[in-house]
């Protein structure tokens, strides 16, 4: 009787938990499994590294991309490989350009590569391409088509619905053209799986099943979510900072489903004291979600979460946010997070918040790190994510799992020399929280058939 009620069970439930899974149907072609010998592989991959003056600051994603771009060259074939960078939203904005990191492309895969500067025109250069040769592709976005939004007319818009009919039907063309260049498709672009675009989702259309496949880096990252997921070792952790609660409030909701603690740092701070009605100066608030706030403290109360919050912070009213210095002569302070002076903006956790913090991650098994306590990027702002970095390294050495995401925390932990001492960083920042919330990432979901 019990092994038949198991059996139901797995039958009824199991596929529901497990729709990021990999390893689904035998119809899915596994890269490790497939000849590029003679093939052109045209590989997505997550390139929308951050830049200051050109220059890369954190490579993690180049380096995340390089175990398969590597195996297709070294099994004798041949990559076109394509991304975007930013939001040029259609236009072609030439601080955005991929072209910017060509060499540094071919530093990191040990051989040149050669940048294609119009990826709908790409056509010559792919049909000359020989095994081992490399082509990068200009940013796709430099083309409305491979977000497949029209641009330049309002939702509300009478006109719109034909708009992106319209939009729709390019878009097609667009990736069909893209698909056109290769024998192949890879997708590896974990960081914008989330997204169903030309290059993550619509392409899949013009590739038949053996064709087309997850890259390395894909496997391991939904891999990574899946451990977490499926074998929660208690206490569980998560960290969740950044400027908006609005844009967190899906993950945060489903976490508290989940973790034993919640630490909520960064900028959201502000608008949670202001919900009880703090002085938060001239600090960064949304003013429409101080009832989301609240709810968040009753969800967190009803479901037993510990929620720990800042209840300090340094503020400052000097802080450049071009040169991320702070302008000589001005006020540093630290002060309650609801007792902020008027004239001052709360800029990073103050000491009793990070000992808060600290205290929380100590003992915890597993832990879930996305977005700073401040802004680390100034170096006077750096305690409260800093404080953050020091105990997850602590509690990873004491056995915990520790999974960190977003380009700001993984900056961090790249800033603080604490890479080597976590568990797992993920080049996913949206992408990560979607698929730990149970979401179906189109960019898996497009090579599995869904
Ligand atoms: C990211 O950095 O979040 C990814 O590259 C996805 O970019 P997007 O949020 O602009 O779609
Ligand atoms: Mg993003």
């Amino acid at each position: 009787m019990r092994q038949v009620v198991m059996y139901e069970f797995f039958i009824n439930f199991v596929p529901k938990f497990a729709t990021n899974k990999l390893i689904t149907t035998n119809k899915t072609m596994k890269i490790n499994a497939y000849n590029f010998a003679g093939k052109k592989a045209i590989v997505r991959v997550d390139f929308n590294v951050p830049l200051q003056d050109g220059k890369i600051t954190d490579d993690t994603r180049i380096k995340g991309a390089l175990p398969t771009l590597k195996l297709i060259l070294e099994k004798g074939g041949s990559l076109i490989i394509m991304s975007h960078m930013g939001k040029p939203k259609g236009k072609v904005k030439p601080e955005l350009s991929l072209g910017q990191i060509t060499d540094a492309v071919a530093a990191a895969l040990g051989t040149p590569v050669k940048f294609v500067a119009d990826c709908q025109k790409a056509d010559a250069e792919a049909a000359a391409l020989k095994p081992g040769e490399v082509l990068l592709l200009e940013n796709l976005r430099y083309y409305p088509e491979e977000e497949g939004k029209p641009v330049g007319i309002d939702k509300e818009d009478p006109a719109y619905e034909e708009a992106k009919k319209a939009m729709k039907a390019s878009q097609k063309e667009f990736a069909k053209k893209l698909a056109s260049y290769a024998d192949c498709w890879v997708m590896d672009a974990f960081g914008t799986a989330h997204r169903k675009h030309a290059s993550t989702a619509v392409i899949a259309d013009y590739f038949d099943a053996d064709n087309k496949m997850l890259g390395l880096l894909m496997e391991k990252e939904v891999q990574a979510v899946d451990n977490v997921l499926s074998n929660i070792k208690r206490p569980f952790v998560a960290i969740m900072g950044g400027s908006k609660v609005s844009s967190k409030i899906g993950i945060i909701e489903n976490l508290l489903g989940k973790v034993d603690k919640l630490i909520l740092c960064g900028g959201m701070t502000y608008t949670f004291a202001k919900a009880h009605n703090g002085e938060i100066g001239q600090s960064i608030v949304e003013l429409d979600k101080l009832d989301v706030a609240l709810g968040v403290e009753e969800l967190a109360k009803k479901n037993g979460v510990e929620l720990v919050l800042g209840s300090d912070c340094t503020a400052t009213n000097g802080l450049d946010f071009d040169t991320m210095t702070v302008k000589p002569g001005s006020k540093i302070i630290t002060c309650p997070a609801n007792e902020i002076p008027a004239d001052l903006q709360g800029v990073d956790a103050g000491p009793e918040s990070q000992k808060a913090f600290k205290e929380a991650i100590k003992g915890a098994k597993t832990i879930l790190w996305n977005g700073p306590a401040g802004v680390f990027e100034c170096d006077d702002f750096t305690a409260g994510s800093r404080a953050i970095g020091d105990a997850i390294a602590e509690a990873t050495a004491e056995g915990a799992f520790s999974l960190i995401g977003g380009g700001d925390s993984v900056a961090c932990v790249n800033k603080f020399g604490l890479a080597d001492k976590v568990s797992y960083i993920s080049t996913g920042g949206g992408a990560l929280l979607e698929a730990i919330e149970g979401k179906v990432l189109p960019g898996v979901a497009a090579i599995k058939g869904e």
